[in-house]
């Protein structure tokens, strides 16, 4: 299966760290953060990528990237999101020429996990597939409301929620078939009001079609995109790193 990594965003709430660079550069311990999507991926075998780039500082990635074979990647694109702010749904629509109506693993480029999800990939035949994790902090997420006859089946996925109907966040891997794209086509930027194509909209359009499946990520995983996770994520991979030694 090809990949796709999202790096896109203007990192607002990381100003101004993120005045000098983009976020997915910026250091989670001893290597920068788009490093860790990048190693998700190559350790569930996924060698062909993309990584979806906006705002200011895109040009910086090049410098940092290369070609990918430092890291085990066989073949590296870069593809532009026009509006660095459009949502994660717009930032995956420039993936669809590169996805060759074929599945797709998606991964944010501010989430590190050291969980191995190739079992779930190989499984994957169609729809869609999202990977929860139970979070302290649930209203920071999309949380899934589970059917209360059946706790296997998600029944709605609630973007931020005030009051979440379950700990669960929706973590930023998924993995899709191609329908992915007819279904970005019809979101709406006044989804939950904040003008960004939502992944939630997305997700949702595929339960509606009974084809949203899911599994619980078994591993660390965190976003960094906010200082406080940022430094979590710092303090968790600069521990894992030194246990090693
Ligand atoms: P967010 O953290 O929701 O957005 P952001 O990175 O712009 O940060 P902020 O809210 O602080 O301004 O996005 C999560 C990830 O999704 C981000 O790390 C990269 C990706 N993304 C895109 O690729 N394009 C986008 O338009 C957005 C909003 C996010």
């Amino acid at each position: 299966m090809k990949g796709v990594i999202l790096a896109g965003g203007l990192g607002t709430r990381l100003y101004p760290l993120t005045y000098a660079t983009n976020k997915h550069l910026l250091p989670i311990y001893d290597k920068p953060m788009i490093y860790y999507p990048i190693q998700t991926l190559v350790k569930a075998e996924i060698k062909e990528i993309l990584v979806v780039v906006s705002g200011p500082h895109s040009g910086h990635f090049i410098h940092v990237l290369k070609n990918g074979k430092e890291f085990g990647v066989e073949h590296l694109e870069f593809a532009y999101q026009e509006k660095p702010d459009g949502g994660i749904a717009d930032a995956l629509a420039v993936a669809e020429d590169f996805a060759d109506n074929k599945p797709i693993t998606v991964i944010l480029g501010d989430n590190t996990t050291d969980a191995d999800i190739s079992v779930p990939l190989k499984k994957f035949i169609d729809g869609a597939m999202v990977f929860l994790k139970k979070v302290p902090d649930p209203k920071r997420f999309g949380v899934p409301r589970f059917d209360p006859k059946d706790n296997s089946k998600i029944i709605e996925i609630i973007e931020k929620p005030k009051n979440p109907p379950s700990n669960y966040a929706v973590t930023g891997l998924y993995v899709y078939d191609n329908k992915v794209f007819d279904f970005i086509q019809k979101c709406d930027p006044s989804y939950i009001g904040r003008g960004e194509l939502e992944i939630t909209q997305v997700n949702n359009f595929y339960l509606k079609e009974n084809k949203l499946h899911w599994a619980e990520l078994n591993g660390y995983w965190l976003d960094a995109g906010t200082f406080d996770s940022l430094f979590l994520s710092n303090q968790y991979w600069a521990k894992k790193k030194n246990s090693k030694l």
